[in-house]
């Protein structure tokens, strides 16, 4: 049976008092709820503090990305352990600010700028094993650009990347983790993709997790939706059946917000 979980990615935002008064404002509010995960992913910065102020709720601390290597010379790097040692229980892996494919690249975003955030379907798929390997349940992000979907490529971009992220993994590991749609015209434009297309690439991706791993298997993996969710759009999204929640930037900055989201996927989806 799947969860609705609503995953809270913060991004670049919020020093570590900023942080708190945010995290403070979600256990206030949600923070004792049962029918949905509720994953907070705050920058790394924060989330030994986050961590301590969640102890002791339903709520959980997820990080924004993580190194495949244990520890060692790799400056900037943040390992599965160090994850662990703040209290992770999730990690977002591959999303498209980290794979280098922003929709809308900023102003002083140049080609080789860009390459800095560096993640490929192959790292993609390492970081997922890394995160499996220790225990941490990768959210994996997969989805188009704009002129991907108006090529007609939405369906073969987002296969191609859910099948090289799981490349190697055992139905089980597949089973644990959790796949983000998030076709990345929609993340941080206001542009939301419209619920029942959301839940349409949502079923190709269960079909191409079945046709790697299994028939069945996608039954039991959480897919969630990324992209301009906030209060208005929420019911229409987690009335899809194939939409098992959020993975939330802008309007997870908000307490409030945040919160209304939450409390929507716990009553359309919390059984
Ligand atoms: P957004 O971001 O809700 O601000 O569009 C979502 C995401 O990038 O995960």
């Amino acid at each position: 049976m799947r969860m609705p979980m609503m995953a809270g990615n913060w991004k670049m935002n919020c020093d570590v008092s900023e942080a708190e008064a945010l995290a403070r404002g979600v256990v206030e509010g949600v923070g004792a709820i049962e029918k949905a995960v509720v994953v907070l992913c705050p920058p790394a910065t924060a989330l030994d503090r986050v961590q301590g102020l969640i102890a002791g709720s339903s709520i959980k601390l997820g990080a924004q990305n993580l190194f495949w290597k244990e520890s060692g010379a790799y400056t900037g790097e943040v390992s599965p352990l160090m994850l662990l040692s703040c209290g992770c229980q999730y990690v977002i892996v591959g999303h498209s600010e980290r794979r280098g494919r922003f929709g809308v690249p900023e102003d002083d975003m140049t080609d080789d700028l860009l390459k800095v955030f560096g993640d490929t379907d192959a790292s993609v798929n390492r970081k997922a094993k890394t995160a499996l390997a220790h225990d941490l349940t990768p959210i994996v992000c997969v989805g188009e650009l704009l002129a991907e979907r108006e090529a007609g490529l939405t369906d073969a971009i987002v296969r191609d990347q859910v099948l090289a992220a799981i490349e190697g993994l055992s139905v089980q590991q597949v089973q644990s983790l959790v796949f983000a749609y998030e076709p990345v015209w929609a993340i941080g434009t206001g542009r939301t993709c419209e619920a029942p297309e959301a839940n349409r690439v949502i079923g190709v991706i269960r079909t191409a997790v079945d046709g790697r791993v299994g028939t069945g298997v996608a039954a039991d993996v959480t897919m969630l939706y990324g992209g301009s969710m906030k209060p208005e759009n929420v019911e229409g999204l987690m009335q899809q059946p194939e939409v098992d929640g959020g993975l939330v930037g802008g309007a997870s900055l908000v307490a409030e917000s945040f919160n209304k989201l939450v409390r929507a996927a716990e009553e359309i989806r919390g059984r």
